[in-house]
């Protein structure tokens, strides 16, 4: 019985929280492994709608065990608010089912600070980050300074360790001319917070070694997308972790053999929020027209998306570099009625054709997409629940991606509606 990991395959917002959902259902254990309360999905069970950033999927269903990986960049004030907001939903959360990595890196308010500050004065060539602080936690972490949850267990090597923090970030602030950070105003609620959150500490590694062995089903809840990963993405116009699968492994502390099978989720065409490269962009009213039905505002910041065509290259990109086994293809029905479709299947760089998106950021944005149009479908495809009720166009349609991206579509979503998915493939039963 395989594990799975579930991963974004483009920039993020691909539709996750549906598959992840349904998957969830059927999975003893789910695990976030990177990321944090940057990402955000919307579930509706049984009529409730629940709004998810740091807490893992499985949450909202009591019988699971959910489990914040190492990987994960951990804010305690989010978690929090966010168990709090859920349990006012009438869902129970205590730390028998939800457990926080102890080696798991803190967000501090100083990192949200610090990264709305850079943002700021980075002007038109900011990244578009969250503000959330992701990517100054991260920081800290290599940087091998962060405070992590199991050093709110003892205050006076968290004064040492906190004063550690200050000496980085206050030369950086006096650098900049701004308000320098003294250490109590990092310590206070940092103790305040601590027996509040410390009950949840758990020793994750062993956990999911124990549930392995046990042959529970774990599920890898991935955060964002293959093309905002650190390495493999739109390199700096990304969040700083790994997002494809590879990490989902390091950053639960399990090995590579974890997972057994890797979904990838992709939207029938393509979106981005923040700045960065989008080769198939489509700034007429073609893109404004699919970000209308596919409602594509962010579920975190409420950020208008970038939307354009399917990019065959970039999906076939991501299928390589996170060993992505099959594809859940959601929204399809966005793109019913619409008379021609377009899917990139080659770049052209100053002249030459090219077959991947390469690594320099000057020439990811250089790049000019090769189209193929595609015949569009008049019928309606949403709602469809088997091969036989979908148009023969939009059949063909999507076994031309599978040939284009070199992977098969395991699953369809054709609606926001649980059910209206349809399964070519079981992930859990490999
Ligand atoms: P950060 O993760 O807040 O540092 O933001 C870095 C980039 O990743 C920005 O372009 C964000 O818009 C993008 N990003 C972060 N989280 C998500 C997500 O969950 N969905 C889509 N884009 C995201």
């Amino acid at each position: 019985m395989a594990n799975v990991a579930v991963v974004g395959a483009q920039w993020g917002d691909e539709g996750k929280g549906k598959i992840v959902d349904w998957l969830s259902s059927r999975a003893d254990v789910v695990v976030r492994f990177q990321g944090g309360h940057n990402a955000g999905h919307t579930l509706v069970i049984n009529g409730v709608e629940y709004k998810l950033s740091l807490l893992p999927s499985g949450v909202v269903r009591a019988s699971k065990l959910s489990v914040i990986g190492n990987g994960v960049v951990f804010d305690p004030w989010a978690f929090l608010r966010e168990v709090e907001a859920i349990r006012a939903k009438g869902v129970t959360v205590t730390p028998e089912n939800l457990i926080v990595a102890e080696n798991v890196a803190l967000i501090l308010p100083i990192h949200s600070a610090v990264d709305k500050a850079r943002e700021e004065a980075r002007g038109a060539s900011k990244i578009g980050t969250t503000g959330r602080g992701i990517g100054p936690a991260y920081e800290d972490k290599v940087a091998r300074r962060a405070i992590r949850l199991c050093d709110l267990t003892d205050e006076a090597a968290l004064a040492d360790k906190v004063e550690q923090l200050l000496f980085h970030h206050n030369a950086v602030l006096r650098g900049l001319g701004s308000p320098e950070v003294t250490a109590a105003e990092l310590l206070e609620p940092l103790k305040e917070i601590a027996p509040k959150i410390l009950p949840f500490a758990g020793v994750v590694w062993k956990t999911l070694d124990e549930m392995r062995r046990a042959g529970k089903r774990i599920l890898f809840e991935g955060a964002q997308g293959a093309m905002l990963d650190v390495d493999h993405g739109t390199y700096p116009y990304v969040t700083s972790s790994n997002t494809v699968a590879g990490n989902a492994a390091t950053g639960s502390g399990m090995g590579p053999r974890a997972v057994g099978y890797v979904l990838g989720i992709c939207k029938a065409y393509t979106t981005r929020v923040g700045s960065g490269p989008f080769p198939t962009e489509d700034l007429t009213e073609v893109g404004e027209l699919i970000g209308q039905r596919g409602r594509e505002f962010g579920t975190v910041t409420g950020r208008k998306r970038r939307c354009g065509w399917f990019d065959a290259v970039l999906v076939r990109q991501a299928i390589k570099t996170g060993g992505i086994d099959g594809i859940a293809l959601t929204k399809l029905d966005v793109l019913d009625g619409l008379d021609a479709i377009k899917v990139c299947i080659g770049y052209r760089l100053d002249g030459k054709e090219i077959d991947h998106l390469p690594a320099n950021a000057a020439e990811q944005a250089r790049v000019e997409p090769i189209y193929e149009t595609f015949e569009g479908w008049g019928e309606s495809t949403q709602g469809a629940r088997t091969w036989a009720e979908l148009p023969a166009q939009a059949v063909k349609y999507v076994r031309h991606i599978e040939e284009l991206i070199q992977a098969p579509v395991a699953l369809l979503s054709t609606s926001p509606e649980r059910d209206d998915t349809i399964l070519m493939h079981d992930p859990f039963a490999d």
